[in-house]
């Protein structure tokens, strides 16, 4: 199934200049970029990004950690489409503690350990945000984008590949 998800490449992604080098992955892979921005996310906007579901499963002081760190300077939103397109990204990703992420993911690959936030909370720094679910794929898209922010084109291999 065609599945559009939303890829944010978070602020230690962007200060490590690792934009092209993540973007390189999903192109490789064949996934289209339908839509890419750069923003400088609210408070709020991360807050009902991460929302309860992190304050639930991770406490109340990783979420304000989280907010703090995604808000901290510019993301690039991006919205991914392609066949199986949400789990096809998070493969591409990898596990969410870096250090535990395969080499061959993008969180595997560029792990390094912070020495400026490894006291706070390394965690956090993992580069980027995929989408888990077609629900939330679904919000976060919603979220972060706007319908005429979202472009139909063809890439030159969609003749060749089913
Ligand atoms: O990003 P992913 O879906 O793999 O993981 P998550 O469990 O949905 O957590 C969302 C984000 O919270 C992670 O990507 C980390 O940036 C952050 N996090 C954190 O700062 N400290 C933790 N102990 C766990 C997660
Ligand atoms: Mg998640």
């Amino acid at each position: 199934m065609i599945e559009q998800t939303l890829v944010l490449i978070k602020p230690d992604g962007v200060q490590r200049g690792l934009i092209g080098e993540i973007l390189k992955r999903f192109e490789q892979r064949g996934l289209k970029i339908v839509g890419m921005k750069m923003v400088q996310a609210s408070a709020n906007q991360a807050t009902e990004h991460y929302g309860e579901e992190i304050a639930e499963k991770y406490g109340k002081k990783v979420l304000d950690y989280l907010v703090d760190f995604v808000t901290s300077t510019p993301v690039i939103a991006i919205v991914i489409q392609g066949s199986s397109a949400i789990a096809t990204v998070r493969k591409i990703v990898g596990a969410t503690y870096p250090g535990e992420a395969d080499l061959g993911t993008i969180r595997g690959d560029f792990n390094h350990t912070s020495k400026v936030y490894a006291k706070k909370n390394d965690q956090g720094h993992n580069l980027i945000h995929a989408s888990e679910s077609e629900e939330a794929a679904k919000r976060e898209l919603a979220l972060w984008f706007s319908i005429d922010e979202i472009h139909d084109y063809k890439l030159s291999h969609e003749e060749h590949i089913l």
